[in-house]
């Protein structure tokens, strides 16, 4: 017999501790044990993270229709718009918006830029049309061209909405602008969702 076995007196005294030592193959067959537990319980706290993530409560919209990520995205039809509160030249602007995948705002509808005219304030914000000069088409920020349906005031080469429609100024003039982006690149759901 092995200098570890007990008889079975003993072994019933000592219980648990008996178990490890009755046999030599006993704490590695323990070990096992305890990684197998350790991975399942790894296993269930993941599931139960993952399947958490796509739950609506996670990005809850506040009575103004905005999501609270991080930041404030409204929705209308397929595109969600951003409406700064800082301000900022147009390049600067521009800039904000891709680094949330997104471009200064672009209208693609009279419906659209009714939305916009409703939501902004009573500054002026960028949107995404610019030229190289007075002599050259209006662009959008995607260099597709702009089709006159709206004039746009002014000699300026950069684009903003303000109460008086559509003006153009100099780049370097700090104003609020707005994004745009399809609402397909938001990870969170869509307003339709909720209701
Ligand atoms: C928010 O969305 C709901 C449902 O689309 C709409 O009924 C409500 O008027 C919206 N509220 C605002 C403040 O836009
Ligand atoms: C021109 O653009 C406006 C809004 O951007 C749109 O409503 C209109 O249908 C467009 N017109 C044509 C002829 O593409
Ligand atoms: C988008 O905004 C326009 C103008 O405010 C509104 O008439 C239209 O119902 C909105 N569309 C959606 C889908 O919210
Ligand atoms: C408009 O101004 C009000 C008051 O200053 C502010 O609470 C609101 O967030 C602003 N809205 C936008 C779209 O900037």
């Amino acid at each position: 017999p092995s200098p570890y076995t007990l008889t079975f007196p003993e072994c019933k005294k000592l219980q648990g501790k008996c178990l490890r030592i009755l046999s030599p193959e006993s704490p590695a067959k323990l070990y096992c044990c305890y990684a197998v537990i350790t991975v399942l319980a790894a296993a269930v706290i993941a599931l139960s993270v993952l399947k958490k993530r796509p739950e609506i409560s996670e990005c809850p919209i506040n009575e103004n229709n905005h999501t609270a990520c991080s930041i404030d995205w409204i929705g209308n039809g397929s595109k969600y718009f951003y409406f700064s509160e800082d301000l900022t030249d147009w390049i600067s602007s521009q800039k904000f918006c891709v680094e949330q995948n997104a471009q200064l705002a672009q209208f693609e509808s009279l419906e659209e830029l009714d939305f916009l005219n409703g939501h902004k304030n009573d500054s002026a914000y960028w949107i995404g049309l610019h030229r190289e000069s007075t002599q050259h088409p209006w662009t959008w920020t995607d260099n597709t061209k702009y089709n006159d349906s709206v004039p746009i005031r002014g000699e300026g080469q950069y684009a903003y909405l303000s109460d008086r429609g559509i003006s153009s100024g100099r780049e370097y003039m700090p104003r609020k602008w707005i994004c745009s982006k399809p609402n397909s690149y938001l990870q969170c759901p869509v307003v339709s969702q909720l209701v």
